[in-house]
């Protein structure tokens, strides 16, 4: 009898013990489910932000002044095309992968997609919209993409006029190769390759750079 009432202590203790394992177990696992879901992200200066913080923004984009109060995580695309109507600046991939949604920020060309609209805060923000001079006259890429039949469908075009306004800039394109080279982060799926080469290699002319 004492041995029955051994054997049945040592079962209740195995219990509790396997009981209590599971219950840390559950709790654990709760904890980073939940801290999966609550994803956080990063605005300027470090600060990270919660799902739904929200930020004021004063952008500067095409020579204006635009006031925003946006979810911290809102990358610069999302602020341009959700935001402002600026629909210019196309989402193609929206992981850094085409190069449709490039803009100039202080004059260099950057993804909208993976920069976070309270990064280009204070910075001058240029879009397809605003490439053109003050009188709507077109930019010499616009028109040499026009006039070398740069495009098909177009969707990607925005991005490249932006990518190949700064390669020319950047003195990246002295010949074909240079050029295809520096342009390589923008995807045309319709193949429009040799016609846009020929459109920068006419632009270049008459923006004073050839
Ligand atoms: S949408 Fe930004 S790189 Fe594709
Ligand atoms: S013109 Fe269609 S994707 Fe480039």
């Amino acid at each position: 009898m004492t041995q029955f009432l051994k054997y049945v202590a040592g079962i209740q203790r195995r219990q509790m013990l396997y009981g209590t394992a599971a219950t840390l177990a559950f709790l654990l696992v709760s904890r980073v489910v939940v801290a999966r879901q609550k994803p956080v992200g990063k605005a300027a200066g470090g600060i990270a932000h919660e799902a739904g913080d929200k930020v004021d923004l004063v952008l500067d984009i095409n020579g204006q002044e635009r006031h925003l109060s946006l979810d911290g995580r809102t990358s610069l695309l999302d602020a341009l095309r959700d935001h402002l109507d600026l629909t210019g600046s196309k989402k193609g991939c929206d992981h850094g992968q085409c190069g449709a949604c490039t803009v100039h920020v202080d004059g260099r060309r950057v993804l909208s997609c993976l920069t976070l609209a309270s990064m280009a805060s204070g910075k001058k923000i240029t879009t397809i919209e605003g490439l053109a001079g003050p009188d709507g006259g077109l930019h010499p890429m616009q028109a040499a993409f026009i006039e070398h039949d740069a495009f098909q469908c177009g969707y990607c075009t925005p991005g490249q006029i932006m990518s190949a306004v700064a390669c020319v800039e950047e003195g990246h394109a002295d010949d074909a190769a240079e050029i295809r080279e520096y342009m390589s982060g923008n995807i045309c799926r319709c193949a429009a390759y040799p016609n846009i080469v020929a459109a920068i290699e006419h632009a270049k002319v008459a923006m004073g750079r050839a």
